[in-house]
């Protein structure tokens, strides 16, 4: 069954300014035209570089920033149509795990009042002898002991700081759960800890996640499907195994050749493809394939006039799943089409129109705000 249906959905943060105070002189497009499905128990990873528009999209769909196009449906119910109660009853089940736990958990509250606080708000703490039992069981749930319910949030390491904010998800029941970011902060050595802790709490409560991240390696591990994303919309999505053995869209093998490979030869044989130039800005995104000012095997046709849309390819060995954004997406897997060099194009500071806030909000701090 489908948990999440979100279909051509949009994020445009009016750019305002001008002489007269408050005008609206353009748009980030933040989002624009996001669809994307996820089965319930699925986990399904969201990638691409910063400022491509995952955070956004990511509280787009929990309805924390009100998409400005589309529909997202949450298990049957088009967000949209709900009233402001029934919204936040909705709420219980859809719940967010942030990049940076310590901007985002209220230094003041220990953590016993962290989790009561979001239990209390969806009616869940009103047997104390229950709801003290239900802690516990948080706890031990996410690998802390009891005595961290009576510790401050900066008591804790970064690693064990998550662990609290995946409780206070976790608290109120959910079956949604978008973690963004949820291991960058974090040393190496306690991001698979982590991840691992995601997975098993995935099966013991039957949840379903967007895992968002910059780092394909982050995704590829824990995701069943994965979707790149580039400048407010999907470039590609498949299994992640699919995607890994054969990305399909430029964007995609371009990111794929910067990340390292554990083995020493494969090291030093994989392809390289250095992205050139900045990721354009969104208040003026490049016509057609947005891709296009950067992309290698850009053609003199179609790719700087016609969006590309999500498809399915006729490639031997390609599943149906397995869809790319791309014209010439064929030609390129083939080796029909060549790749040639891209001028880089530099990117007009002025023309970014993006404000401050926004790079609050890559950090995920959203509680500070
Ligand atoms: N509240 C906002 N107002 C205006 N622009 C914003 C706001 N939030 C994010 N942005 C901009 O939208 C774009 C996408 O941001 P974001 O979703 O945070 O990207 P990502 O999470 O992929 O790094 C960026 O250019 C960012 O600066
Ligand atoms: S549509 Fe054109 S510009 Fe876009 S990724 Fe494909 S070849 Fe490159
Ligand atoms: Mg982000």
């Amino acid at each position: 069954m489908k948990l999440v249906d979100a279909k051509d959905v949009a994020v445009h943060f009016p750019i305002k300014g001008g002489v007269i105070f408050d005008k609206t002189v353009g748009y980030v497009y933040a989002v624009d035209g996001m669809d994307l499905q996820i089965e319930e128990g699925e986990t399904y990873g969201l990638v691409g570089e910063s400022g491509c528009g995952k955070s956004t999209f990511g509280r787009a769909l929990l309805w924390l920033d009100e998409p400005t196009g589309g529909s997202v449906t949450i298990d049957g119910d088009d967000l949209a149509t709900l009233s402001k109660e029934s919204l936040r009853r909705k709420r219980k089940d859809m719940q967010m795990v942030f990049q940076d736990p310590l901007s985002s958990l209220d230094p003041r509250q220990t953590v016993e009042s962290l989790l009561l606080e979001g239990m209390a708000a969806h009616g869940l703490a009103k047997d104390k002898k229950a709801a003290n039992t239900r802690l516990r069981e948080l706890l031990a749930a996410v690998g802390l002991p009891p005595q961290a319910l009576s510790k401050y949030p900066h008591e804790f390491s970064g690693g064990q700081r998550q662990r609290v904010g995946i409780a206070r998800a976790l608290s109120v029941d959910p079956k949604l759960i978008v973690a963004d970011e949820p291991v960058s902060a974090l040393d190496v050595s306690v991001q698979a800890q982590v991840i691992n802790l995601l997975e098993d709490l995935q099966e013991q409560f039957g949840l379903t996640y967007l895992v968002i991240s910059h780092d394909l390696a982050v995704v590829r591990h824990i995701s069943d499907r994965v979707g790149v994303m580039y400048l407010g919309a999907l470039v590609e999505e498949a299994h992640a195994d699919d995607l890994y053995a054969a990305p399909l869209h430029p964007y995609t093998r371009a990111l794929m050749s910067a990340v390292p490979v554990p083995d020493p030869t494969a090291e030093d044989t994989r392809e390289r493809l250095l992205l050139t130039g900045d990721l354009p800005s969104p208040a003026n995104p490049p016509s057609g394939c947005r891709f296009h000012t950067r992309c290698p095997w850009k053609q003199a046709t179609r790719c700087d006039t016609e969006r590309p849309q999500l498809r399915s390819v006729s490639i031997d060995g390609i599943p149906e799943t397995h869809r790319v954004a791309c014209h010439f997406a064929e030609g390129i897997f083939d080796g029909s089409l060549t790749e040639h060099e891209v001028e880089a194009v530099a990117v007009d500071p002025a023309a970014t129109g993006t404000p401050d806030e926004g790079d609050l909000f890559q950090h995920g701090s959203i509680s500070e705000l």
